[in-house]
């Protein structure tokens, strides 16, 4: 098992991972990449605990069987409520030679480190917010930061749905960041803590004060990807170097090829699977 070499498997609920394979092709350029995007059951943003948990592990073993050896949770939710019991119950019954990585410690690392008024504000989906993994792991790194959270419940259907370049959009992206600014007028930094917002960016910016940062994950965790393969050769001697990226999806391929196209801003082929029977 051990010498099995793969592509690295990048995971969301929808296309809102895209955003953070973008990131990590240009970084590691040369490696194969699998995205799948289990857009028949998203939003995964509202629904509970189990269900998220249940719907990521479906996920990732199937992407282990695809011959993935490491998967990128590029999803809050799943990051938020599923990453923790994969990493610890799971993986050790599964092969412990494979790895699953989230999306949440890399960010909290980064806005740590950059916050200078320690007020910071996280943009993220209800189940995100509710689960507290924000605030929680950005007191772990200092323990003076204040976080301020706000619930964008429509933004991921607007992405999923294609209308994030739609005028009725507007409606929805200034009513969350006004609440989310309301909350302390020196917030400086503002995390994306969902991978489908910054196919949001632009009407995001339009209603955010310009000192305000705005924060994407995909670079942030595309820059921890790097340094984590730095400090894990035996991890990264089993990458398979091809510049490949293979995309799957629940939903329908043709569907995804649309939309995923429009964002990528190329052609791509499609395979639709079943996660579950
Ligand atoms: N991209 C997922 C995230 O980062 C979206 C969650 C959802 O499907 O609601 O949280």
């Amino acid at each position: 098992m051990n010498n099995i070499s793969g592509p690295i498997a990048v995971f969301d609920s929808g296309y809102g991972g895209l955003t953070v394979l973008e990131e990590l092709r240009k970084k590691l350029p040369n490696n194969d990449f699998i995205y799948l995007g289990d857009n028949a059951r998203a939003p995964y943003g509202t629904r509970s605990f189990d269900i998220v948990y249940e719907y990521t592990l479906e996920a990732v073993k199937e992407l282990f069987s695809m011959g993935a050896h490491l998967v990128i949770l590029a999803c809050n939710t799943a990051s938020a409520k599923a990453l923790r019991t994969i990493q610890q119950k799971d993986l050790p019954n599964i092969d412990s030679n494979k790895r699953v990585l989230g999306v949440i410690r890399p960010s909290v690392e980064y806005v740590a480190e950059i916050t200078k008024t320690a007020k910071v504000g996280v943009l993220g989906t209800t189940g995100t917010v509710q689960s507290l993994s924000y605030p929680l792991e950005l007191k772990k790194q200092s323990s003076n930061i204040e976080v301020y959270q706000e619930a964008c419940p429509m933004w991921v259907p607007l992405v999923e749905n294609g209308e994030s370049n739609k005028a009725g959009t507007d409606y929805f992206v200034k009513q969350h960041i006004e609440k989310l600014l309301q909350l302390n007028s020196d917030i400086d930094t503002v995390i994306l803590g969902c991978t489908h917002y910054p196919m949001l960016m632009d009407k995001i910016k339009l209603y955010t004060p310009e000192h305000i940062n705005i924060l994407s994950q995909g670079s942030i965790v595309a820059n921890s990807l790097v340094d984590y393969l730095q400090r894990h050769p035996e991890i990264d001697k089993r990458c398979t170097r091809g510049g490949s990226v293979q995309y799957y999806t629940t939903e329908n391929a043709d569907k995804f090829k649309q939309t995923a196209g429009f964002f990528l801003k190329q052609d791509i082929e499609v395979t639709q699977i079943n996660l579950f029977q």
